[in-house]
């Protein structure tokens, strides 16, 4: 499919989907939010894709929700179009793994799409933050909800109440991103992470991805439960089986995600 506001390409076993409104510093607007979920699902859709990497310029991942398109928008507007569950709902549904690549501002929406993701490899220049309150409303894309489990209430209050933003360094340290990587090398350090993923049964890290999913929604020992059923239920693939052949004899796993 031909886009308007991000670029999509594979890049072996890859979607690297780069959002692309430079003149707004990537501002989410309804054309970008819809092509980037017709990405992500054409991506899920493809067999030759394994890993998703979303990322943005090097000056802004995404600098929020567009603010011009929100600024005449009533109350009846936003609550019947029920403004933003359906991207929330459309990335959430994907079953492959996402990594979202940031540099600069991922701010407000910019900030809840990369959380959306699986995990959130950071360049040194990124900036994280829900100032949502400067603009007289409150994040609406999970950053009240998504920030606090990753950085715990009281970070995520200073951030969700001052709006002030956090550089890489201190989100590495609180936990919102995995890793942080020299700027230049953002892009390649992601798609060398998603080439490991990719290597791996997509069966399985559809299945690690579930069960840390789970976490955030059951009790820890409904959690546990859920998690040693899934475990149980590798046993009858055929990937588990070549996996730990492979391992005995010394070689390299071939998966066939079976
Ligand atoms: N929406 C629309 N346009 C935006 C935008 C946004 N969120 N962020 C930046 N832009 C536009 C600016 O209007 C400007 O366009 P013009 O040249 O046409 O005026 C262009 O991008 C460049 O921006 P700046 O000149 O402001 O660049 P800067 O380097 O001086 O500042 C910034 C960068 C600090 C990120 C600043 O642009 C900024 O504060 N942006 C808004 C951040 C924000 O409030 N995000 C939350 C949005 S609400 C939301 O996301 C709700 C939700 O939870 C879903």
């Amino acid at each position: 499919m031909a886009f308007e506001t991000i670029i999509a390409e594979v890049q072996d076993h890859v979607s690297l989907i780069k959002l692309n409104r430079p003149d707004a510093l990537n501002a989410l607007n309804s054309v970008l939010l819809q092509e980037l979920c017709a990405a992500v699902e054409e991506a899920e859709a493809n067999d030759k894709v394994r890993c998703i990497v979303i990322t943005g310029s090097e000056k802004a991942f995404a600098a929020g929700a567009d603010i011009k398109e929100m600024a005449e928008m009533s109350f009846v507007d936003v609550f019947t179009g029920n403004l933003f569950a359906d991207v929330n709902d459309r990335i959430s549904a994907i079953r492959k793994p996402i990594i979202a690549a940031v540099s600069g501002y991922a701010l407000g929406g910019g900030c809840e799409i990369a959380m959306m993701c699986d995990f959130i490899i950071a360049a040194d220049t990124a900036k994280f933050g829900q100032p949502e309150i400067n603009l007289g409303v409150i994040a609406g894309m999970g950053g009240s909800q998504r920030l606090t489990r990753f950085v715990g209430k009281s970070k995520s209050m200073d951030m969700n109440l001052t709006g002030r933003f956090m550089g890489a360094e201190e989100a590495e340290r609180a936990g919102l991103v995995s890793r942080v990587v020299p700027a230049k090398k953002l892009i390649e350090e992601a798609m060398a992470a998603a080439q490991k993923i990719a290597e791996k049964s997509l069966l399985t890290a559809a299945a690690a991805k579930e069960a840390v999913n789970r976490s955030y929604e059951l009790t820890l020992s409904e959690g546990i439960l859920f998690e040693r059923r899934v475990f149980h239920s590798m046993f009858a693939t055929e990937d588990q089986k070549e996996g730990m052949a492979a391992f005995l004899e010394k070689r390299e796993a071939q998966f066939r995600d079976k």
